[in-house]
């Protein structure tokens, strides 16, 4: 089983909304799917309680759970991680995972803190011999902004790469207080979300976002 863990201590940057609409889109994807609640606010916790049973299942491994496993057959688990996190409870959850997803918003405060948090992580051993691989998603941007120009030029120098950017958009409100994703909206409102994940989804599902065996 592949583990897929959302970080970025910054709180409100999109781990959880990142974090649940990953976990849906894979499920329609056809892979059997976890998601780890580790955050005390409990927020994927209360999204997958309110997930339709219509739509494909998504095992959630609730905050305060014993033990973070999922069932036997499960193909990826996705995490989803607390604001805050640092120092040897950072350390454990980057070495237990094979990817991470760092988002990051295009806001000034964002973007220093965010900074810091990814010369830390890159100073970890595990991310710096290949053993964990990250990927930068620029999130709730607004194109035609300087700012997200800004934003867009300091992703694109980093280290990691830079696998998407995915817009503002009333859709990830809407769809979360449902338990639902982008994935699970209609065409015909999330068309343009749905481009916005596709390169996201193609590093993960491909080999580059997975250490060397
Ligand atoms: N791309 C987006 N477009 C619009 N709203 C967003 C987007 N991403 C996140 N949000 C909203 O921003 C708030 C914080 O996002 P959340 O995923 O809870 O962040 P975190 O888990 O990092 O604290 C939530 O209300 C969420 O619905
Ligand atoms: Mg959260």
């Amino acid at each position: 089983m592949r583990t897929i863990t959302v970080l970025n201590p910054k709180g409100g940057c999109g781990k959880t909304t990142i974090a649940t609409c990953l976990a849906s889109h894979l499920s329609w994807d056809g892979y059997q799917v976890a998601l780890a609640d580790l955050d005390p606010q409990q927020s994927t916790s209360d999204w997958a309680e309110l997930r339709p049973e219509s739509y494909p299942e998504i095992e959630l491994i609730p905050y305060g759970a014993k033990k973070i496993r999922a069932s036997r057959g499960t193909d990826l688990m996705v995490i989803d991680s607390p604001a805050g996190i640092h120092g040897a409870e950072l350390q454990q959850l980057v070495r237990r995972s094979q990817t991470l997803l760092v988002p990051i918003m295009p806001s000034p405060i964002d973007m220093r803190a965010s900074l810091r948090f990814l010369e830390n992580l890159f100073g970890l051993a595990a991310v710096q011999k290949g053993s964990v691989k990250v990927g930068l998603v620029a999130n709730r941007v607004k194109e035609n902004t300087i700012i997200y120009r800004e934003l867009n030029g300091f992703l694109g120098k980093y280290r990691a790469p830079y696998v998407a950017h995915l817009r503002a958009s009333m859709n990830y409100v809407r769809a979360a207080e449902k338990g639902l994703g982008v994935a699970d909206l209609p065409r015909y409102l999330a068309a343009r979300d749905w481009e916005e994940w596709k390169p996201l989804m193609r590093w993960v599902e491909g080999k580059r976002s997975q250490p060397k065996k």
